[in-house]
């Protein structure tokens, strides 16, 4: 195995003859041992980076190789080096949660004893052990997930991909999932997670790559892309939508980023918090408008994000309105 886990040179992948391009020219690689972030609002070619690298799709053009085997030369070996846990669970809701993982072991072609053995300790390692033997249509939407992912880790896979593993999920399960992948990636384990939630690349990831559009805008650790921001956001907030909307005007030319309006609140990123967060109150109180709270924070991901794409992650337009409804915002 070569020193990263994965590597992507200008990969091109067109749909419908042409007319949409989903990935246009992307490179990078991803180290072993590591959660490498894919991050990207609806349609920016994420689920497309995926899918080509578990061979489910070929790239139109460019190359990208998978635990050093070449994903159109040597899928076969690919695939044996991978779990994939998709965006939407695809778990059997007829079957059992033991059934479940005992039926993608067996189709790994493991021994009948060895799949029991590893179902149970998967069940247990995801504290899914009281369910196992339920249907998977009696479980809630975090324990799905939890199987997916536990039937993903069946035939011990050195990479794992993950496609927006917790979009949809309440914050106990989505705080649940994040420890299991930790304690896969302390195991060793090579995760590319995706995911349009900037808190969970924040938090997980050791370095990220922003898409958009295809297209990579920015890439580096969490803490670079913040950096490369400014030192702080003035966060300001009003009584009601009018006078934030009276305000926004006031204040807009305090910052040469763009700003985050939001119903009652207005953000600015700025780089002299204290005198810039002084004039926006010198400003707003000669004009009459009552502020209901002001403060300086640091900036978050969210803030890179918008900054970077002029929209908020969750904001972006969905490219494929049909796949929208089953996505829950935050
Ligand atoms: N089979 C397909 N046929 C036509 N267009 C497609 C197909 N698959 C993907 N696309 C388009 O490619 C672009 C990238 O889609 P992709 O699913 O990779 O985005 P994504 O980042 O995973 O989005 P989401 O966050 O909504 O899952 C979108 O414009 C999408 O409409
Ligand atoms: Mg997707």
């Amino acid at each position: 195995m070569t020193e990263n886990a994965v590597e992507i040179r200008n990969l091109v992948r067109t749909f419908r003859d042409g007319a949409v391009t989903a990935l246009d020219g992307v490179s990078f690689d991803v180290p072993k041992g590591q959660v490498f972030g894919l991050l990207g609002p609806n349609g920016s070619g994420k689920t497309t980076i995926v899918r080509i690298l578990s061979t489910i799709l070929a790239p139109t053009g460019g190359s990208a190789t998978v635990a050093g085997f070449d994903v159109v030369k040597n899928p076969d070996a690919v695939r044996r080096s991978i779990g994939l846990a998709g965006q939407y669970a695809t778990v059997d809701q007829n079957l059992t949660g033991f059934e479940n993982i005992y039926m993608i072991g067996r189709l790994n072609h493991l021994p009948k004893d060895v799949v029991r053995q590893r179902a149970n300790e998967l069940l247990a390692q995801f504290n899914l052990s009281d369910a196992g033997n339920r249907n998977v249509k009696t479980y809630s939407g975090g324990m799905r997930r939890r199987l997916d992912l536990a039937a993903a880790l069946v035939a011990h896979p050195p990479i794992l991909f993950l496609d927006e593993p917790t979009t949809g999920l309440d914050p106990q399960s989505r705080q649940d999932l994040w420890f299991a992948i930790e304690s896969l990636v302390e195991s060793g384990v090579t995760v590319l997670l995706t995911t349009q939630y900037l808190e969970e690349a924040d938090r997980l990831a050791k370095q990220l790559v922003v898409l958009d559009k295809g297209k990579i805008i920015a890439e580096g650790t969490a803490a670079q892309l913040k950096a490369q921001l400014g030192t702080t956001v003035l966060s300001l907030t009003f009584q009601n939508l009018a006078d934030a909307d009276s305000a926004l005007s006031l204040v807009r030319d305090l910052s040469d980023k763009p700003l985050n309006h939001d119903g009652t609140v207005v953000e600015l990123t700025v780089n002299s918090g204290p005198a810039t967060a002084a004039e926006a109150l010198r400003r707003i109180d000669a004009s009459g408008v009552t502020l209901a709270g002001l403060a300086l924070r640091e900036p978050s991901l969210d803030d890179v994000f918008l900054n970077l794409t002029g929209h908020k992650a969750e904001d972006a337009p969905a490219a494929e309105p049909v796949a929208k409804g089953r996505k829950a915002k935050r």
